[in-house]
Formats: structure tokens, sequence, C-alpha cells
């Protein structure tokens, strides 16, 4: 009697355990984000994010850090290529969300919490108009954090 009781508790925990992976897994759609990545970003950040030297800034391994910071969650969906996208707020959010997990494994925080739809709406606009001032701000303050993956000059 005792032992299936704890054959059960191990069933429910693996169900459990088995829907909340399923639940993070969709949480990204990730064709519909490469679709949308090639479609609206790819152009100018290059296939594989790594950006042009001297014009765009490489998304690999930065993004994760400037969400650890609340401004700098926003900035990533304030900067014009972002904000401006034809890209409704959903998939923008889902990008996003492609590319922190995709791009920024290693310098995203591990408290991330997904872009959502609303959030995006609520914050992406108006586009910044001072890009390079509040990145600069943003990469000092990563700095005093003691991080400086993030290049001051891309
Ligand atoms: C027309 C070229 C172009 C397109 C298209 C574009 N970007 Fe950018 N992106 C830039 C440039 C240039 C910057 C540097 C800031 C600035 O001048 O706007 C930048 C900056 C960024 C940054 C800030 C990174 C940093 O280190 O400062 C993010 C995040 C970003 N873009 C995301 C996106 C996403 C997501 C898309 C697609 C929805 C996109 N961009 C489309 C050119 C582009």
């Amino acid at each position: 009697m005792k032992s299936r009781a704890v054959l059960a508790v191990a069933a429910c925990v693996a169900l459990c355990t088995a829907a909340a992976m399923q639940a993070q897994a969709q949480e990204i759609d990730a064709a519909r984000a490469r679709q949308g990545w090639v479609l609206n970003c790819m152009g100018c950040h290059t296939a594989d994010g790594s950006g042009i030297p001297g014009k765009v800034p490489a998304l690999r391994e930065s993004l994760g850090h400037f969400v650890a910071l609340p401004e700098g969650r926003q900035f990533v969906m304030r900067v014009p290529g972002a904000s401006n996208s034809a890209l409704n707020d959903a998939d923008l959010a889902n990008v996003l969300n492609w590319l922190l997990a995709t791009m920024n494994e290693q310098s995203r925080p591990a408290s991330f919490k997904p872009y959502t739809a609303e959030e995006i709406a609520a914050h992406r606009r108006p586009a910044l108009s001072d890009v390079a001032r509040t990145r600069l701000k943003l990469v000092k303050e990563l700095q005093e954090n003691g991080i400086d993956a993030v290049p001051e000059h891309y």
C-alpha cells in the first residue's frame, strides 16, 4: 500500500515536471521567431547576430546583460529597429525571447522573465531618439556591476 502511494506521488511529479517543461518550451515559437528575424532584423544584424563592425551592434551575449537592468529591458524593445519594426507586439516579444534563448544563453540572468505582448505594447513606443546616450549609460551601469562584456563601441 505504502509503495503504491510512493509510486503515485512519483508518477505525479514526473507528469507535472513534463507539463511544466512543455509550457516553457511553448513560450517561444521558434519557427515564427526565425521568420520574424529573417524578415525584419537579419538584414542589418546579420544571420547569426554578429552585427557589422562600426555600423550595427552584435546581439549575441549582450542582450542578456541589458535585460538584467530595468531600463535595459526597455532599451532592447525601444531601439528603432525593434520599436518601429513591422512585427506586432506578440511577434516582437517572441523574437526577443528567441534571441535571448538562442544567442544569449550565457549572459541571460537566471531570473529572466520572458517578454509578453502586453509588456511590449506598453513600452515599445516611442522609439528611442537618443539611442547612443541611453546605451552608453547602460553600458557604464553594467561596468559598475563588474560586467564589461558589452562593448561601448561596436
Ligand atoms: C535598418 C537596420 C536595422 C534593422 C532592420 C534592425 N536593426 Fe537593430 N539596430 C540597428 C542599429 C544601427 C543599431 C544601433 C542603434 C541605433 O543606431 O539604432 C541597432 C540596435 C539594436 C539593439 C541594441 C543593441 C545594442 O547593443 O545597442 C537591439 C536589441 C536591436 N537593434 C534589435 C533589433 C531587432 C529585434 C530587430 C528586428 C525586429 C532589429 N534590431 C532590426 C540596425 C537595425
